[in-house]
């Protein structure tokens, strides 16, 4: 004899190998709120239908509750032989309030069930990421805002390229984490569809109201094709790949950081709260916080083709391998949070070193550009200054200087166009506050991006 909820028609018991194999309790008990308040609803609805008398319903849902208690208090004993949660709160349930409990899985399946409470609980994960990712706005603006006076080089190819503000650097930023809250919000409502009352695929003959479900569980829409609901784990998918990409923002920051903190660098000060010391070099100050975050997102990744490759290839509808979607959901999900809620410790405690930053704009012929912009304004074409300045860059750099230290005679030897105020164009806060173009680097620009992100930031 079977003594599973399921095994009437079996004749002999699951081999305990075959029972630790396929168990899900040991993480999907995580979904156990849920669980119960999918199932508050369900019971409601059965009785509100008269589908169950509403004596019949009360107690369901009496003992329902008293298993959520139990399960927080941790008085609840989660057994591999009922493997997985559905099946563990139900048998529980029956325990307590006796044969009436049995009438809870009328007109449901796990199927639709636990298509309903991984939306319900991918749902508030994904308002609560919303949220520290709004959080983490905040601190670029205030960064920004903070330090609005400070230049830096920008990079491409990590050579220098051109003066920028730090602020502008940091908004880049603000852009980007910016477009990882817009895709949550959107995934949203991919996720927002109650799939409960698909059944196992086709549906149930039972008068069912899943309007009046939907209303008591927050959804604002219900799924159409009982055989895609149970079927369908894409909303799943779009949150790994918003969790993906959010990771793959946070591991760039977090590389910046690294590098900038080095000592080659020396752009920016770490705060040491988040910062590790070495058991052998004392002079060490290690931005693991920043390496952790990098390394971090590589599993953020791994969880999103795991899905992607589960997903492949299965035939409709449900099938045993969907079971295998909650752990890189729950990974992603607290992966994802903890390097929100670190970025979120470090940015606002982030301090450009304003000095070594100086030095630096002074090497590298940032200003290059500037001067070939110079010559172009007063009417060489762009092509044949571009190489003019070249020569110039090629000459401070067999001579050993910076273009700030040529002097007027030696810059005039190389076109008659040159005259006394190129010195205005070769500094790089002149050079950064010409840059006026809508979205470029120039104070004045970066300040208006900045009353338009509070504006933003307040509205929603
Ligand atoms: N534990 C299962 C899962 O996570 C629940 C659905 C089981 N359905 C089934 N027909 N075995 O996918």
């Amino acid at each position: 004899k079977n003594k599973k909820l399921w095994g009437g028609r079996f004749s002999s018991s699951t081999d305990s190998v075959m029972e630790t194999f396929s168990e899900s309790i040991s993480f999907d008990k995580r979904l156990y709120e849920y669980d119960i308040a999918g199932s508050i609803a369900h019971a409601q609805m059965l009785a509100k239908q008269g589908i169950i008398k509403d004596e019949e319903a009360d107690k369901i849902i009496e003992g329902l509750r008293k298993i959520k208690r139990m399960i927080e208090e941790g008085e609840f004993e989660f057994r591999i032989e009922d493997e997985d949660i559905h099946m563990n709160i139900e048998r529980k349930l029956i325990e307590i309030v006796g044969k009436v409990g049995g009438k809870l899985h009328t007109a449901r399946s796990r199927n639709d069930q636990i298509a309903l409470d991984i939306r319900l609980f991918l749902r508030d994960a994904t308002i609560h990421i919303i949220d520290r990712l709004t959080d983490i706005l905040k601190h670029f603006l205030s960064l920004a805002e903070k330090y609005i006076d400070v230049v830096m080089p920008g990079f491409t190819h990590l050579q220098h390229a051109q003066p920028v503000l730090f602020s502008h650097y940091i908004l880049a930023y603000y852009e980007k984490f910016k477009r990882d809250r817009d895709r949550f919000r959107d995934t949203l409502k991919r996720i927002d569809v109650l799939p409960l009352g698909s059944g196992a695929l086709a549906g149930t003959s039972f008068p069912i109201d899943r309007k009046y479900v939907a209303e008591q569980l927050g959804f604002s829409k219900i799924s159409r094709n009982s055989m895609d609901a149970v079927s369908d784990r894409d909303f799943a998918i779009e949150f790994l790949s918003d969790v993906a990409i959010c990771a793959m923002h946070a591991s760039r920051f977090a590389e910046e950081m690294v590098i900038f903190s080095s000592q080659e660098f020396d752009f920016i000060e770490l705060p040491d709260e988040f910062c590790t010391g070495s058991s052998i070099m004392p002079q060490k100050k290690n931005p693991d916080a920043m390496e952790l975050i990098r390394g971090k997102t590589a599993r953020t990744y791994g969880n999103l083709i795991q899905m992607l490759v589960l997903m492949k290839a299965l035939p409709l509808t449900y099938n045993r391998d969907m079971q295998e979607d909650k752990e890189s959901l729950f990974d992603s999900i607290d992966t994802i949070i903890g390097t929100l809620d670190v970025l979120s410790g470090v940015i606002p405690k982030i301090k450009p070193k304003i000095e070594s930053l100086q030095k630096a704009l002074d090497k590298g012929f940032i200003t290059a550009t500037d001067l070939a912009d110079y010559l172009a304004k007063k009417g060489m074409p762009f092509r044949e200054a571009h190489k003019v300045v070249g020569q110039i860059v090629a000459y401070a750099e067999k001579n050993n200087k910076e273009l700030n230290e040529i002097s007027i005679e030696e810059l005039k030897s190389f076109s008659d166009l040159i005259e006394n105020d190129v010195l205005d164009v070769l500094h790089y806060r002149k050079a950064v506050n010409s840059r006026t173009s809508y979205g470029g680097t120039a104070k004045d620009n970066v300040l208006n991006i900045i009353e338009e992100i509070k504006k933003e930031l307040s509205i929603r």
